[in-house]
């Protein structure tokens, strides 16, 4: 499928990407596979937004030039220049080099800086218009939603906000438009997309959203660069951003960790017996590191009210599954989330300082100073983990 007619002279153009398993080099699991979406708007005049990630370059001209003489393509707006959606301007700009780029200040310095060209660009800043012949798109800076130089446009009259990785999911689906497929698999994959890219943005997320609805402007269909189209509520994904930016949190505590020998997973479960012990309606997640997918592990923090975060102490430090997964946190600036940490040890026994100093920078609010336990739990100990679960079911409600 290589077009979609999604409202009047607006059609889709885009690439769906069934076979993508890792995204932004290896940093994020696509299970579900994405799309870039692109999309032709033939008035008067003819727009094109956003292009295709480089590898499906090629497949994208040539699916373009069969709908459209490239020639006739009078303007491109570049809502964002991260190369999943600017990867086929090289191969569009050889054809067509004087055809006019409409982008963000910010758009220019990035574009220049992956593909050293001086293409035709033309800066425009919120409020700007840009007549089609009748219908205009209409300009609105979106910076760090989620890069410096993101950008909206909104097509009048149609009421469509193009809104580029705002509101996005990867999920690969060939029905394309939200009331049409699977409604939990596409809110997991929003609020995986949230809280892996946007949760450091969620401020701004905030304040954009907030002035964006000032405007008035009536929303119809929000056409995003990845995943789903929203023409069915489009409001509902703007009204669940609002909640996601808002220091997210559910009846939620997650138990994150890495093991050895065993003995700090016995840990793990005894804590999260005493949890569930303490406040029965907590809903108690495990996640061993190493085992489970790493942005699967960051949606299950986003939505946590606490997390306990546990390793066995090794070589006076921690491991590197968990030491990860704390860099991670540390640059998503989760923020209204309480912590605690827990490990096994031998002899030296740092682990449990490392984590909780670790989680304190990162923003977190350490409600204990944790619990080590000298080598394996025997059942005293693991009383003690049962205990400390119970305390922490308070200390985190
Ligand atoms: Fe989908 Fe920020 O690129």
């Amino acid at each position: 499928m290589s077009q979609i007619s999604v409202k009047n002279s607006v059609s889709w153009v885009g690439k769906i990407d069934w076979e993508l398993k890792k995204f932004h080099g290896d940093e994020y699991s696509t299970h579900r596979g994405s799309t870039y979406n692109s999309y032709l708007i033939e008035e008067e005049k003819t727009a094109l937004i956003d292009t295709v990630w480089g590898p499906f370059a090629k497949e994208f001209i040539e699916n373009l030039s069969r709908r459209v003489d490239l020639k006739r393509i009078d303007y491109i707006i570049a809502n964002h220049a991260e190369s999943d959606h600017s990867g086929a301007l090289p191969e569009l700009m050889a054809r067509i080099p004087e055809t006019p780029i409409y982008c963000t200040g910010n758009a220019v310095k990035s574009l220049k800086g992956h593909y050293h060209k001086n293409w035709n660009f033309n800066i425009v800043k919120t409020g700007d218009r840009l007549d089609l012949g009748g219908k205009e798109l209409v300009f609105i800076e979106a910076p760090m939603l989620h890069w410096p130089d993101s950008m909206f446009c909104y097509l009048t009259h149609d009421n469509i906000l193009f809104s580029n990785d705002a509101f996005g999911q990867h999920y690969a689906s060939e029905f394309m438009f939200n009331d049409l497929v699977d409604q939990s698999e596409l809110m997991a994959e929003c609020i995986k997309y949230y809280a892996n890219i946007l949760t450091p943005f969620s401020r701004m997320v905030e304040k954009k959203i907030r002035e964006v609805l000032s405007f008035g402007l009536p929303v119809d269909m929000i056409c995003t660069s990845h995943g789903i189209i929203w023409r069915d509520n489009p409001v509902q994904i703007v009204e669940q951003y609002l909640k996601w930016a808002d220091d997210y949190r559910e009846n939620q505590i997650t138990i994150l960790y890495d093991t050895m020998w065993n003995g700090t997973r016995i840990m793990a479960e005894n804590i999260a017996k005493g949890i569930v012990t303490g406040d029965p309606a907590v809903n108690v997640k495990l996640c061993n590191i190493s085992k489970k997918d790493k942005n699967d592990i960051i949606t299950e923090i986003f939505k946590s009210k606490g997390i306990v975060a546990g390793s066995p102490t090794i070589n006076k430090g921690i491991l590197t599954a968990v030491a990860g997964i704390l860099e991670e946190i540390k640059g998503l600036k989760f923020s209204g989330k309480k912590a605690a940490a827990f490990g096994c040890y031998g002899w030296s026994g740092e682990s449990v300082k490392i984590i909780s100093e670790s989680l304190a920078k990162s923003g977190f609010q350490i409600v204990d100073d944790g619990l080590k336990v000298l080598w394996n739990p025997d059942a005293e100990n693991i009383e003690r983990c049962v205990d400390f679960g119970k305390k922490l079911a308070g200390l985190m409600s």
